[in-house]
């Protein structure tokens, strides 16, 4: 990585001599070293982003082992066909479900769709829910889909989408110390250009004069972690917004004190978005 900005001078590249280091050392743009920071913040966003989503699938994927065992228990004291039917069909149940935590875990590990492509936005709204179940649930929190089944691909990258659809439900769980709902919305725009995403909560809003700076790196409202380990640092957002913007979508948000907040992602449908790669 230091050798990046090794001698511009052609003719001395073929022999490295350490003399050179001062000047080379010197001529490191100013912009060129905050792109480089930047681009360190932004892997430390993704493992920190792996890491909550490890955490929060491990919880989700006990609780599905919960499930298995407790109907494996459930067939072995009920020897009659009804039961132990009902009991193998909610073990089979219960492990699509753990395949699926594990695989969406996977994914993000390995970065699999780090890079863009043809992607199903409903697709990725269904796994992100699989993992915040439990969570939401746990704090009382319904959640609503309206997801038209026949909203185009758009040409992005999954994990980052997804990344962007936790920061947003776990902030709206957050607005709702007493339980509510969230609605998720997916629909095509009516001039037919943009896939919209739409994460509604009925938490507690946000004041006129904070909205200006929601988008902001670490501008934040709470003060640390919550008991689940989540929220606080104030990047939450900014990097929703750094991430819809080099998908050259748009992010905005609409609030309104005591009555709850919608964030309004559009992300453009890609102009052959069946064969685009
Ligand atoms: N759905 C929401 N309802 C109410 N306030 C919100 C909502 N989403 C964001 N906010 C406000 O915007 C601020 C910034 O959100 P952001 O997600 O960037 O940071 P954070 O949640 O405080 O911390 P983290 O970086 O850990 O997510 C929050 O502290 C909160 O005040
Ligand atoms: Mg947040």
């Amino acid at each position: 990585m230091q050798s990046q900005h090794s001698s511009n001078t052609s003719h001395s590249a073929a022999s490295p001599v350490p003399t050179q280091v001062i000047t080379t050392t010197k001529a490191v743009d100013p912009q060129r070293q905050i792109q480089y920071l930047k681009n360190e913040l932004k892997k430390a966003q993704a493992l920190a982003a792996l890491g909550e989503l490890t955490s929060t699938a491990t919880h989700e994927f006990n609780n599905v082992l919960m499930t298995i065992i407790n109907y494996a228990r459930l067939g072995i004291r009920n020897r009659d066909d009804a039961s132990r039917d009902k009991a193998l069909s909610k073990i089979l149940e219960a492990s699509e479900r753990a395949a699926k935590i594990t695989s969406t875990i996977l994914a993000q590990a390995k970065n699999r769709s780090e890079s863009m492509e043809p992607t199903d936005l409903g697709a990725i709204i269904n796994d992100s829910l699989v993992l915040l179940e439990r969570e939401m649930r746990k704090y009382r929190i319904a959640i609503e889909t309206e997801l038209d089944p026949n909203a185009p691909k758009v040409v992005a990258s999954g994990n980052q989408i997804q990344r962007v659809l936790l920061n947003l439900l776990i902030n709206s769980r957050q607005s709702m110390s007493e339980g509510g709902t969230i609605l998720i919305r997916l629909h095509l725009s009516s001039d037919g250009k943009y896939v919209e995403l739409v994460v509604r909560d009925s938490g507690s809003g946000i004041p006129r004069e904070t909205l200006p700076h929601i988008f902001d790196a670490f501008y934040t409202t709470k003060d640390g972690p919550d008991e689940s380990g989540k929220g606080g640092t104030g990047l939450g957002l900014a990097a929703c917004k750094e991430i819809i913007d080099s998908h050259h979508g748009r992010i905005r948000v609409e609030s309104s004190v005591g009555r709850g907040t919608a964030f309004i992602i559009r992300l453009p449908v890609s102009k052959d978005s069946k064969t685009a790669s």
